[in-house]
């Protein structure tokens, strides 16, 4: 098979902005935890994508801090990054940042862990690039991506016995 180029955390990155409305609150002027998690689920959609230059589906969602509500009117900010990459799946860190708009700096909100998977023509998973680790940061990040990812193959594995 032919090795493919390996891509870095900056070029996956991706980031959105919304302007939470009326829509996306319940009946006490704060957002809706789903509103934020459909955002998530697409910023972490174009950050694996872009690596793996293909399809990809949500595998999981494992891991979502709720750190403060996020309220109507607020401009908030998605970010999402790549830690860690293993042979068809990518664990792709989103945090969420909201701004009030009066003055006060932007608060992170939530943060999330998502893993993606990169499916091929026929819907099967596939083996996505290399990623290429360019600060000591990154690499720390990859090997705690890296047990979470071990961790979360042996629950499944519990679970289906
Ligand atoms: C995710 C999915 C493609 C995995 O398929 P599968 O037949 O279990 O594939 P495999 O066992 O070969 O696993 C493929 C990779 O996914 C990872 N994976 C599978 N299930 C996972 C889960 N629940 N959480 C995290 N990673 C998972 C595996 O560890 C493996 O990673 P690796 O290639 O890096 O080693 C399949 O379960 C699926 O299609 N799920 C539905 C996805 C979807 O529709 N999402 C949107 C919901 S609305």
């Amino acid at each position: 098979m032919v090795e493919q180029a390996p891509g870095t955390v900056r070029a996956s990155r991706a980031s959105t902005v919304r302007l939470m409305l009326p829509t996306d609150a319940n009946f006490m002027g704060n957002v809706f935890g789903g509103a934020v998690l459909a955002e998530i689920d697409r910023v972490a959609y174009v950050t694996a994508s872009r690596h793996a230059k293909t399809n990809v589906v949500t595998a999981s969602l494992d891991r979502v801090d709720f750190i403060a509500p996020v309220h109507v009117g607020e401009l908030v900010d998605f970010d999402a990054e790549l830690t860690y990459v293993g042979r068809s799946s990518m664990e792709v860190w989103v945090r969420v940042r909201s701004e009030a708009l009066r003055g006060s700096p932007a608060k992170t909100v939530v943060e999330a862990l998502v893993t993606m998977v990169a499916l091929d023509r026929d819907g099967r998973p596939m083996a996505v690039p290399p990623l290429l680790l360019e600060s000591d940061e990154e690499r720390r990040r990859f090997e705690e991506g890296r047990r979470r990812m071990e961790a979360r193959r042996r629950t499944r594995h519990k679970e289906s016995h």
